[in-house]
């Protein structure tokens, strides 16, 4: 629980801290339940610095003593802290605290997990540690002794003495707080050794719980791969003698960028071909990238306060994306990127719990590590890279680093490097950061003596406290094709700035049919849906894969929407150009897989709710099921010959080529299952050697009705491995039936590996039925009631793993008025929970708006 009550912070409040520190040596006398912290930190009084109140954070802290330059004192306590009168020269501040570790199941600060000490710092742990400026504009020298009997004893920077019963740590580089951590436990460790670009050897460890060192090699190339990219492409290189990571099976988030030592959710670091889908693998490569770039994108540049978030995450995100272009297919990265920001940002942006990728208040910090924060955020980046081009973005950042390299940066920094980098004004570019929303483009054409004019117009509904939008500026990359298919035009981005603008293409011989937001290029809704022919000619031609890719959607989309709406068969034409597609072996089979990916349920409800229709999740599911009956049926053929042909008989490895053969050949027996009943799946499922075939087989088993014996058969092969029984309940949750997906969540819940206390099996269990929305919304209520249940008995236990999983009632508006009414009932009923956190009372009340 929350010493402190919650209280709201604003951006235009802030104010630097009055003293600058200049050392911090840290001792950690390490006790399940009684954890010594001593602390010593060197305090100068700014000289300049207005009102200069000496205030320290601090939660949960058991003082023992606390001194200023060696006298013995007594702190005032006040909320969230504790407060001295400091001395007007430079000090030294000494104190003793005791916490406990292992009883912290809130996974911030300190705390133990499988036996082991790990710590959770961002964004504001430090202060469960011990009295500190716990901020990220202070920052400062850290250096660590570890006492205690743990074989591996781990902290930032790079290591100094150690012997029997201790270790000590020296990071030399000046640091916020949030990125302090420590590890201690029984840990094996993955070696190996990265030369820098300058020569320097980097010492580089996996650090696993005895059993999972042969999860460790991918994970290994995949760092090792990030740090030669990040040198080539961004010219940064690494600055500390070693670089360790930890795998942590209790952890919130994925994972953690602190100095010299991230942290990560077992989850995403652990990997093998037995335990790992292709999805995992490509995952885990991102997170490791991502969490290695924050070296230099948010550790030796971090942001002056929080509201600043995306200053490090939207560019640590854009950074990750550009990796993983790089390492693997380009298009297949940009299309899964932009189907994961309409699922989960356009959904956030259209909602109650709508704010600006650069927030102005908030209550709890942890609740705006969101998708808007961190994927909107790089779109943002992606859009700036497009205005200014590749060169002139290559030059901002350059300067970038060199001018802020130290420092606790601003939004205002980053655009001010980009305005003197390429004289640019970017004060209406700063709406992005500044306003919530998503915009809506329509565009219109005209076509005269061989002039083609194409005119848009953006608007930006309402989003919270924000009613009124000024117009962006919207790159809009476009392409134009010739009637015969060839290109006329080739892609150029059009910059427009007003609420309505045309642009024209002179000199064509005929009407072109344009191909326009090409490769996705800003976060808009295209609100102008063109015909059937206009749309599967698109797909035959575009030479941009997005937009090949975004014509077949919108295929499924519509089809979908008559479907539903109408009661409508299954189009012909969508059927008949998806066939062409998948049977041309001369195409891309990652692009064909992706083709037939279908629209979520979620997202066929916002459009639905878009174009003024209340979506019903059961009738949204049927339509999906009969279209995918109805696919089945007319590519049985098809399937049968893909599903032999890209059986890959190489031995396994976990790059795009390979990953996209095995989801073609999933697509087509997940297609066959429709028709055989599953005959096929189930030989899939006895003879998968990867969990990519194995895991797809049973997916397909459980969505037939016959995936019980393989079920047990499952968990009896993988009961030992954590990770794989995670997998376990979520599928057969994710695939059961509107009517019984509550029923099995509930069940599982009550099964002996089901426990509220790791992040990972809660996220399996009930984050799988909020991803099931035809069961999660059954006109019962009993998926609402289930959730609830579980949130009000997670909340006094971790808060933040709690207020994250509310967003799951975001979209309660939407429905018809009977769920409103269910949904209503179960966000007051969690609400009026005594003693709830303020992380979980801040979501709810955002919620019900
Ligand atoms: N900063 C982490 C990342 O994006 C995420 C994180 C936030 C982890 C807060 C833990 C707590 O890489
Ligand atoms: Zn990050």
């Amino acid at each position: 629980m929350k010493d402190a009550a919650p209280q709201t912070v604003y951006l235009e409040d802030y104010t630097p801290f009055g003293f600058t520190v200049e050392k911090v040596d840290l001792t950690f006398r390490l006790a399940p339940s009684a954890t010594r912290v001593r602390s010593k930190i060197r305090f100068a009084p700014k000289p300049d610095a207005p009102g200069r109140r000496f205030f320290l954070h601090g939660e949960d802290l058991k003082p023992i003593s606390t001194r200023i330059d060696g006298t013995e004192i007594t702190p005032r306590h006040v909320e969230g802290g504790i407060e001295l009168n400091a001395p007007d020269t430079p000090f030294t501040f000494e104190a003793e605290v005791e916490i406990d570790p292992a009883a912290n199941t809130a996974l911030e600060g300190l705390y133990m997990s499988g036996g082991m000490y790990c710590t959770q710092c961002e964004a504001e742990g430090f202060r469960k540690i011990t009295w500190y400026p716990d901020r990220p504009d202070v920052m400062a020298p850290f250096s660590v002794r570890i006492e205690g009997d743990m074989p591996v004893m781990l902290s930032n920077g790079n290591p100094g003495a150690s012997g029997p019963g201790f270790a000590e740590w020296h990071d030399p580089w000046p640091k916020p707080a949030y990125l302090f951590a420590l590890v201690a436990g029984d840990l094996r460790n993955h070696p190996d050794s990265f030369t820098t670009m300058s020569g320097k050897t980097v010492d580089l460890n996996i650090w696993v719980r005895p059993g999972d060192e042969g999860k460790c090699a991918f994970g290994m190339e995949a760092l090792k791969k990030s740090m030669a990219w990040d040198e080539k492409v961004y010219g940064r290189e690494y600055d500390l003698d070693v670089f360790n990571i930890v795998a942590v099976d209790d952890f919130n988030m994925g994972a953690m960028e602190n100095k010299g030592l991230n942290i990560f959710n077992s989850s995403c670091v652990l990997a093998s071909p037995e335990t790992s889908t292709d999805a995992n693998f490509e995952r885990i490569e991102a997170i490791i990238a991502h969490e290695y770039f924050h070296n230099w994108t948010g550790n030796r540049i971090t942001c002056r306060d929080w509201f600043q978030l995306c200053l490090k995450e939207g560019l640590t995100v854009f950074r990750d994306a550009e990796f993983t272009a790089d390492m693997r297919s380009a298009p297949v990265k940009r299309i899964e990127d932009v189907i994961a920001l309409r699922a989960r940002q356009f959904r956030e942006d259209n909602g109650p719990l709508a704010h600006p990728v650069r927030p102005q208040s908030f209550v709890e910090i942890n609740n705006f590590y969101t998708a808007t924060v961190y994927e909107k955020g790089a779109e943002l980046i992606g859009m700036l890279k497009t205005l200014v081009g590749d060169d002139a973005y290559a030059r901002a950042l350059d300067l970038y680093f060199t001018r802020h390299d130290g420092d606790a940066a601003t939004i205002e920094d980053w655009l001010k490097v980009f305005e003197d980098a390429t004289g640019r004004d970017l004060t209406q570019f700063k709406r992005w950061y500044d306003e919530a929303g998503t915009p809506r483009l329509s565009w219109s054409e005209a076509f005269e003596d061989g002039t083609y004019t194409l005119t848009f117009r953006q608007h930006t509904p309402p989003t919270p406290g924000q009613p009124d939008k000024a117009p962006r500026v919207i790159p809009i990359a476009v392409g134009l094709l010739n009637p015969n298919g060839d290109e006329v035009q080739p892609t150029t981005v059009l910059e427009m700035t007003e609420p309505e603008q045309s642009f024209t293409f002179d000199g064509l011989s005929a009407k072109p049919v344009p191909s326009i937001l090409r490769d996705f290029s800003a976060p808009v809704i295209l609100e102008t849906r063109t015909d059937t022919a206009t749309r599967a000619f698109l797909l035959a031609h575009d030479t941009d894969p997005f937009n090949r890719w975004q014509a077949g959607r919108d295929l499924a989309l519509d089809c979908l929407l008559a479907m539903i709406r109408d009661g409508a068969a299954p189009d012909t034409a969508y059927l008949d150009a998806l066939h062409t597609l998948i049977r041309d072996d001369t195409q891309d089979p990652a692009f064909r897989a992706l083709a037939l990916g279908l629209p979520s349920q979620d997202e066929l409800a916002q459009l639905l709710h878009d174009h003024g229709h209340t979506p019903d999740p059961q009738a949204i599911w049927e339509a999906l099921e009969t279209l995918k009956q109805a696919r089945a049926e007319a590519f049985h053929d098809t399937a049968t010959r893909l599903h032999a042909q890209y059986q890959v008989e190489a031995p396994y490895a976990p790059d795009a080529a390979q990953s996209a053969a095995r989801s073609l050949a999933n697509a087509a027996m997940a297609m066959l299952t429709q028709l055989d009943g599953g005959a096929l799946a189930q030989k899939q499922f006895d003879s998968a050697d990867n969990m990519t075939r194995q895991l797809a087989a049973l997916s397909a088993l459980i969505s037939a009705g016959r995936g019980d014996e393989a079920t047990r058969r499952f968990y009896d092969q993988w009961k030992h491995d954590r990770l794989v029984i995670d997998k376990w309940f979520s599928v057969q949750i994710a695939n059961a039936t509107p009517d019984t997906a509550a029923d099995t969540a509930k069940a599982l819940t009550r099964h002996p590996d089901f426990t509220i206390r790791n992040p990972n099996r809660f996220r399996a269990t009930l984050g799988a039925l909020t991803m099931n929305p035809a069961g999660f919304h059954h006109a019962s209520g009993k998926g609402y009631a289930l959730l609830a249940d579980h949130l009000i008995a997670l909340d006094p236990l971790n808060p933040q793993t709690t207020a994250r999983m509310c967003t799951a009632f975001e979209t309660w508006r939407r429905y018809d008025s009977d769920r409103q009414a269910l949904i209503e009932a179960e966000l007051h009923r969690i609400l009026a929970t005594p003693g709830l956190s303020g992380d979980t009372t801040e979501m709810i009340t955002r919620i019900l708006g």
